[in-house]
């Protein structure tokens, strides 16, 4: 098998969610195992360096993510690899200290203190770092309208050389990555990235993601397995049709359903990155067979029928646990 991605430019890159925090929002049933804390990082740097191993260059990260963005930091220097590149984003705190039984797993704070905080940390995944976003920002935090804010970001991106992003979340994603857009300082494009979810179900940015690919302006997707509803389960039996033809094309290029799933973002938007959000080796393995192949345009086109609506997808998605 070959894992060199010949087909096109689209890089996979691995998203640490699932590395820096034992619990998140998947469609596992719980786990009964015991938590160990050196075990979870120990495995961690087992699936950063088999990423590495395979040729991943793209790590994205964010303090709301537990000990995921000091675990890379560490991680990086044992790799003198100009390459690398870390995305990291500002706006939630963790709060569950690892707790399976924690009330609350995050807070969100668009605050310029807490920018300012967050901030404090994340620089010391310079020079590898090359992204800094506004985790899940949204119209109502106010955060893209709040001039001292934009303008710390701004200060950032002149002095680091950096990148500015943000990543969208929710049925209204567009709006949201529509006023992003059109945020300028000095008159150039204040944001240069936007990490946002795009899958076989949720289609609802295909338009504008093409326009911002076209522009030259990065596009990260996320949640490209819909958190694992794109992975046939009997939980979600409405999509059993889409299961199927998952199934038919996977079996064709003898890869995972997710590696087609992962492979339509690609194909279907060009987006600069799609993020594997792999827990284990063995995921990440799959999920990189994405490199492998390319979809036909009848393929992508019978892909295409199944996506949902932006409010039934997002509903559904606010009812999955965190496990
Ligand atoms: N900016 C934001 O607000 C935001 C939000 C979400 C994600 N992200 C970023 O995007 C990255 C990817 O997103 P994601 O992890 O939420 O979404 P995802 O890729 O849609 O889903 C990952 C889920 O798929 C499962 N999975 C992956 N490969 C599998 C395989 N081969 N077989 C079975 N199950 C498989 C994992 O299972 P298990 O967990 O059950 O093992 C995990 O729950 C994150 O790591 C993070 O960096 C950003």
């Amino acid at each position: 098998m070959s894992l060199v991605n010949s087909n096109d430019q689209t890089l996979i890159g691995l998203g640490t969610a699932a590395i820096g925090r034992p619990l998140y929002i998947n469609i596992r049933y719980k786990s009964n195992e015991l938590f160990d804390l050196n075990q979870f990082k120990k495995r961690g740097i087992k699936i950063l360096d088999r990423a590495f191993d395979m040729g991943v260059r793209y790590f994205d990260t964010a303090p709301g993510y537990g000990m995921a963005e000091d675990l890379l930091e560490k991680w990086i220097k044992s790799k003198s690899n100009a390459q690398l590149e870390v995305a990291t984003k500002w706006g939630y705190i963790y709060t569950a200290n690892f707790d399976s039984k924690a009330r609350q797993h995050e807070i969100k704070d668009h605050s310029l203190n807490n920018l300012d905080t967050q901030w404090t940390t994340s620089k010391k995944l310079l020079p590898h770092l090359s992204t800094y976003q506004i985790h899940s920002a949204t119209l109502d935090t106010g955060v893209m309208s709040d001039d001292r804010v934009l303008e710390y970001m701004f200060e950032l991106k002149k002095s680091h050389g950096l990148l500015l992003g943000i990543t969208t979340t929710g049925a209204n994603q567009i709006d949201v990555l529509e006023k992003a857009a059109e945020i300028q300082n000095d008159s150039i494009p204040l944001f240069d990235v936007f990490q946002v979810t795009f899958n076989v179900l949720e289609r609802s940015l295909l338009n504008s993601l093409i326009t911002l690919v076209d522009q030259g302006r990065r596009v990260v997707v996320k949640e490209a397995l819909a958190n694992g509803r794109i992975l046939p389960n009997e939980n979600f039996q409405h999509y059993q049709d889409l299961y199927n033809l998952l199934s038919v094309v996977a079996t064709k290029y003898d890869v995972g359903v997710d590696a087609v799933a992962i492979r339509y973002c690609m194909d279907r938007i060009s987006p600069f990155v799609v993020l594997s959000g792999a827990s284990t080796i063995e995921q990440l393995e799959s999920n990189l067979q994405a490199r492998t192949f390319k979809l036909s345009d009848e393929e992508l086109s019978l892909l295409d029928e199944h996506g949902v609506s932006p409010h039934h997808y997002w509903e559904e998605r606010k009812k999955l646990p965190w496990n």
